[in-house]
């Protein structure tokens, strides 16, 4: 057996008197990639931020190559040769990728000036060893989110780290991505770096994990290889419970001559949509499958008016709409669940209860009178989801910034969810979400197109993606390239293949 790197053991932590972890032991051997893993709110990100000096614990002990340290701050924790990417984004926004990567360690010219060209340099050689096609020079505000995830990783790669903490690295990436991020951790692990990896992904922790580790509840449940384990059993672990619900494949057909709920044609924006033209039905759910950067986002977020279209038109039940702002959106009967949903989807420093008040006041849908809103109904309405998706809290009046990062997900979704809008566009809804609540947030999408509504799906989950539309456009370079019914798409390999261009359907 290899030598232990990390030992952590009966680590406890309490945020304002409430336990979060309890005499959690953790232990990481060198060169091998543990998954951490366990439900929303489990206390994985604590546990690794303790590691990583963001914390401290209130009792417990950190032994590093067998010798205990102290971690009292992020220095000393990279000073232990800890990096980590973490699960809420770190990058500064208005920098450059490259200024992003090497920030603190800049590069400097003769004369001591910050030389931006040759950190580009650097910057373009590390993404490009991962196979990751970014501009250093661009900022990061001008990137979509999954190559800001890309960017994050490459930034704590770049630190020539020994310990490597990957919180939920995959969240916002495409197969492919998610396929050159393992090969560059298995290179990495043959270099004798020891990685730590936290995802909600059953079959990715299958793919590139040696053990596991799952938390439920602040406790140790299990420690063990993933050979001596199951899918099925690792799950049950987590839930602590039998496995997780199976979501039926619809055989939903809509009749193709009634009116659509939404009808798109040639609508283009110069944000990357080009010339789209689709027909949602009233009990359908319609799934976009694109690879990174195929537009997919950018047309949820032009049919909520978010970046309106230049030309093209938008007819919402027969009737030509102008669709120019979210209000207009949101009064079309239309709402989005954002791909970014921590920085467009909630405001992290009020409570649950008054994110989700902010949509119901726009549609007038709380009684409301000018500013006087009627508050047992937005309670009932919170409190309700907050059981429906199991969101971990103690209560509608605690501040979404104090939730985990799948919890704050799940506060954005539940808020739109309960709008009951005609029209719902999803971008990526189950990233970062947990396995037991994962089909929660499916079902409660089919059960609105069931009860008459149109629902329309960008994942990048191809599984999840096949088990919930009735039908699929496929999304290359801002247009729809390709639509397929459920029922002519045998696998997820086929979908895969034509996504990347190898298979063409007939
Ligand atoms: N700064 C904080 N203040 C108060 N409570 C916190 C804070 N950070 C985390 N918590 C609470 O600690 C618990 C564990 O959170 P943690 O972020 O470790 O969960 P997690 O396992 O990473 O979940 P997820 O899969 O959703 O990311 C949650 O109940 C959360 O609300
Ligand atoms: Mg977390």
């Amino acid at each position: 057996m290899s030598p232990k790197i990390v030992e952590m053991k009966g680590i406890t932590k309490a945020f304002n008197h409430i336990s979060v972890l309890d005499h959690v032991d953790f232990e990481l051997q060198q060169g091998e990639i543990h998954a951490l893993l366990g439900e929303n709110g489990a206390g994985k990100s604590t546990l690794m931020k303790i590691l990583r000096g963001v914390y401290q614990a209130e009792e417990g002990q950190i032994l590093i190559n067998a010798k205990p340290v102290r971690i009292h701050s992020p220095k000393d924790s990279r000073e232990n040769g800890i990096a980590m990417v973490f699960q809420e984004f770190s990058l500064v926004p208005s920098l450059t990728v490259a200024q992003n990567i090497f920030l603190t360690r800049e590069s400097r010219t003769s004369v001591g000036l910050i030389d931006d060209r040759r950190d580009e340099k650097r910057a373009a050689k590390l993404l490009s060893e991962m196979g990751v096609e970014i501009d250093p020079s661009l900022r990061v505000e001008q990137l979509s989110t999954g190559y800001r995830q890309l960017t994050e990783i490459v930034m704590a790669l770049s630190q020539d780290a020994q310990i490597l903490i990957l919180d939920e690295p995959t969240a916002s990436l495409t197969h492919t991505e998610t396929m050159s991020l393992f090969g560059l951790l298995h290179i990495l692990k043959q270099r004798g770096i020891s990685i730590i990896y936290i995802s909600h992904r059953m079959e990715e922790i299958f793919q590139i994990a040696d053990r596991i580790t799952v938390l439920r509840d602040g406790r140790n449940i299990i420690t063990e290889s993933v050979q001596n384990l199951t899918i099925k059993q690792v799950i049950e672990h987590i839930l602590g419970h039998q496995s997780a619900k199976e979501i039926k494949i619809s055989t939903f057909e809509h009749d193709p001559t009634s009116v659509p709920l939404l009808e798109v044609n040639n609508l283009s924006c110069d944000q990357g949509v080009r010339n789209v033209s689709f027909k949602l039905f009233a009990g359908e759910v319609l799934g976009l499958a694109g690879l990174m950067g195929s537009g997919r986002t950018e047309l949820a977020r032009t049919l909520f008016g978010i970046t309106p279209a230049q030309s093209g038109e938008i007819k919402v039940k027969g009737v030509r709409t102008n669709i120019d702002t979210p209000q207009a959106g949101m009064r079309s009967g239309i709402a989005l669940i954002p791909e970014d949903r921590r920085l467009q989807g909630l405001s992290t420093a009020h409570t649950i209860k008054d994110n989700f008040e902010l949509p119901l006041i726009n549609l007038h849908r709380l009684g409301s009178q000018g500013l006087f809103v009627n508050n047992r109904k937005a309670d009932e309405l919170a409190e309700t989801y907050i059981v429906k998706l199991k969101i971990r809290a103690d209560s509608i009046h605690k501040q979404v910034k104090l939730l985990s990062g799948g919890n704050q997900q799940k506060v954005v979704i539940a808020k739109w969810l309960s709008t009951e809008p005609d029209i719902l566009i999803m971008d990526e809804p189950t990233a970062g979400v947990d396995i037991g609540t994962k089909t929660e947030i499916l079902e409660m999408a089919r059960s609105l197109a069931n009860e008459g509504k149109g629902v329309l799906i960008i994942s990048s989950e191809l599984q999840e993606l096949l088990a919930i539309s009735d039908r699929i456009l496929i999304i290359k370079q801002g247009s729809v390239s390709q639509e397929m019914k459920r029922s002519e798409i045998h696998s997820e390999e086929k979908l895969h293949q034509i996504l990347q261009g190898v298979l063409v359907h007939d």
